[in-house]
């Protein structure tokens, strides 16, 4: 691992977070893994060597339960469910080097050699401690199998999860008021024996782990809180048949805790790359092991991309088990926000999503969904679904500037010269513009913004129509022949540099364009350096690269995830009653992205205030729309940034409390709501002169959707 900046001369490998084999997929899910594969193709054109691996989760409560209740054994149950998994990421051009699972030998052998290892080195040890235990079923209640109240803010939350509050991984015994998932029976708590990991040990290590590590801001922020407050040693066994048999002396029957063998399944899953292609191709182990090539002593460029629920076990246990056991330590961690879906959470039990098989059967290309969900928003902060939205960025950008200028720039070349158009070289304008999109590119991957990589070839797209438009080659073509072979010659390779640079984000489409231009091979090989090489090939009669999203589809579309929500609702409705036991259980299938909203349990939801104010009191706000110029940190301050805010008349000096919550380098530009008459305030001696409002504990900006300007007024 080093901290040159990419590409450096050690292997990358790049994962992403695996996904519980438990159930369909949806578009929520699909922006880690669209993300991790962007990531992962931008690497690989700037020509880092690099493997992109993941793998089905196969174990834990979360299949365990699911299995349960379709009446079939976990084992077969995450089977089916790997397999559609292996088959869905790839029509979504999501293309892994290895997709492998938790469950099989190379992760079955590698978790017990690590576990093993851990022990030999003295850092598991043995403790009785109360587990949740069914007395009317008879069985123990690891994770998801019980819920309850959490004991750090109150909310409700899972066996091992406070997944609708504070998002903090929960020990064994911690959730209070315990209650059976399968049975609705209050939970008592039993004495049993189970191994610990003594994270608490690391917990200097995991400090400077967390100064060196890149990657976005929340990942490193959210662990440096869990670390001032203190780390607790981690519950490595669970009571349980499904899963990983405990290496050794197991007297209990344990098995390890889902969390323990899923991350190891990123090594597993890198060896079997290299078992397929060869150490030579490939080296697994130089870039996982620390110490065993001479060419990588510290291994090589770890990247996780994940969701940002799963923060602390990618920052914390996960750092501590590869450096208790001689591995290499993560260079960075990608951690995504969260999708709604018109402002709301992903419902799996109201159907309310929009699943990856429906997006796909509706007949769209899977490109325009990578370009939505990775440039939508900064990739750590959460962006929010619609079918109106996705409309307007497939037709203003994909369609009215990527498409547009790619159409006609191909077809005015294609009519005039038929092959390539005649001029020596391309002029040094373009050139310099092209070579600029290139170090944006190269930008992007070293600042780890998913969105910056889609935005330089947009840019550079934006620049090609102004090119055009300004230069007018149809009129020159009889003025001035040569200055119009120079222009169209120019937008050619613009087009060419497209190809290059949007190929992450649009791998087919980019493939489909490198095919038009007549360039040999693909374009899935090349390097950036492609992207200002001179365009030679015989250019093909261009077809449009994007199609336009239709109104009548989005209100199709809109009509029938609505009924598809009053249906599940109606039988929501319908099983009320006979089946109280049952709960939310069938929710517990949710996974990583999943930001179920709708079934929040409300009473976490303050009340609404019965205080009415008359609508004189509420014109005494002055509510802006304000545009974020910039955004820089506040010596001494743990959570607030500095904003410097556009309102239209004049730019404010804003304090936030943003820090930790959106990227700094993500925020300039972002459209917000401003209360621009609040008194103003001195705060870590920074004058505040207005409040950015914004939604709840992640602090969601309220922004605007459509055109209004800085200044305008929020009525
Ligand atoms: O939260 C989840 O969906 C887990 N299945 C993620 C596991 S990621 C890993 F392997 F560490
Ligand atoms: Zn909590």
């Amino acid at each position: 691992m080093s901290h040159d900046d990419f590409p450096t001369e050690h292997p990358a490998v790049v994962t992403c977070g695996l996904p519980y084999a438990n159930g369909d997929l949806h578009i929520g899910h699909l922006r880690t893994y669209v993300g991790g594969d962007v990531y992962a193709r931008a690497l690989e054109r700037l020509g880092q060597e690099t493997a992109f691996v993941s793998g089905s989760d196969m174990h834990g409560t979360p299949v365990a339960v699911n299995a349960e209740k379709e009446g079939v054994s976990p084992e077969a149950f995450a089977l089916d469910w790997h397999e559609r998994y292996a088959e869905t990421f790839p029509k979504f051009n999501v293309e892994f080097d290895n997709y492998g699972h938790t469950h099989d030998e190379t992760n079955t052998e590698i978790t017990q050699g690590l576990v093993r290892d851990l022990d030999e080195a003295g850092h598991l040890y043995e403790k009785e401690i109360m587990v949740a235990y069914d007395p009317v079923d008879d069985q123990f209640l690891p994770d998801r199998y019980v819920e309850g109240t959490c004991p750090y803010c109150g909310a409700h939350a899972r066996g091992d999860e406070c997944d609708e509050g504070c998002q903090r991984h929960l020990e064994p015994g911690e959730v209070e008021d315990p209650v059976s998932t399968i049975t609705g029976n209050p939970a008592e708590y039993r004495e049993r024996t189970h191994q610990f990991f003594e994270v608490s040990a690391f917990a200097d290590y995991l400090s400077e782990f967390l100064d060196r590590l890149e990657g976005t801001s929340n990942a490193r922020n959210q662990p440096r809180e869990w670390i001032e407050q203190g780390l607790q040693d981690w519950c490595i066994t669970r009571d349980m048949d499904w899963g990983i048999d405990m290496p050794g002396e197991n007297p209990q029957d344990l098995v390890l805790y889902v969390w323990v063998d899923a991350p190891i399944e990123y090594i597993s899953s890198t060896r079997q790359y290299t078992e397929r292609v060869g150490a030579d191709v490939f080296d697994w182990e130089a870039v996982w092991k620390e110490g065993v090539s001479d060419a990588h002593p510290e291994g090589g460029e770890i990247v996780h991309v994940i969701g940002r629920d799963i923060i602390q076990h990618h920052t914390i246990f996960w750092p501590a088990m590869l450096e208790a056991t001689g591995h290499a330590e993560p260079r960075a961690v990608m951690a995504s926000g969260f999708v709604t879906l018109g402002g709301k959470g992903f419902s799996t039990s109201r159907d309310r999503a929009v699943w990856a098989d429906e997006y796909l059967e509706e007949g769209f290309h899977p490109d325009p969904l990578r370009y939505y969900l990775a440039t939508n928003g900064g990739f750590q902060q959460d962006v929010d679904f619609s079918w109106e939205k996705f409309r307007d960025r497939v037709n203003t950008e994909l369609v009215g500037t990527v498409g547009n200028f790619l159409y006609r720039s191909l077809l005015f070349a294609h009519r005039n010269y038929e092959d390539a158009p005649v001029a020596d070289a391309t002029s040094d304008e373009v050139a310099g513009r092209i070579d600029e999109a290139i170090a944006d590119v190269e930008a992007a991957v070293n600042d780890y913004s998913v969105r910056a990589l889609g935005d330089a070839a947009t840019d550079l797209a934006r620049f090609g129509n102004e090119y055009i438009q300004h230069n007018e080659p149809w009129k020159l073509v009889d003025d001035d022949p040569d200055e119009a072979a120079q222009v169209i010659h120019d937008c050619v390779a613009i087009a060419k540099a497209i190809a290059v640079l949007f190929e992450p984000i649009a791998p087919e489409k980019c493939e489909r364009l490198w095919d038009q231009l007549g360039e040999g091979g693909s374009v899935h090989e090349v390097t950036v350096a492609a992207a200002s090489e001179e365009p030679e090939g015989d250019l093909s009669e261009p077809t449009e690269l994007f199609e336009k999203v239709e109104d009548d589809r989005v209100e199709e579309l809109n009509a029938k995830l609505a009924s598809r929500v009053a249906a599940a609702e109606a039988g929501d409705a319908d099983d009320a009653g006979g089946e109280a036991a049952d709960g939310d259980a069938d929710e517990t299938g949710d996974e990583a992205t999943d930001d179920d909203t709708e079934t929040t349990d409300m009473t976490d939801i303050d009340p609404i205030s019965d205080d009415r104010i008359s609508f004189e009191q509420f014109q005494e706000l002055d509510v802006r729309v304000g545009r974020i110029e910039d955004a820089e940190e506040i010596e001494g301050a743990d959570d607030l940034l500095k904003l410097r805010v556009d309102l239209g008349v004049e730019t404010r000096t804003i304090v936030a409390g943003l820090k930790g919550l959106h990227a700094v380098e993500d925020l300039p530009g972002t459209k917000v709501v401003v209360l621009a008459n609040m008194e103003k305030a001195d705060l870590f001696g920074v004058e505040s002169n207005g409040m950015v409002l914004a939604a709840g504990e992640q602090a969601d900006l309220l922004t605007t959707h459509e055109d209004a300007e800085p200044g305008t007024k929020v009525l």
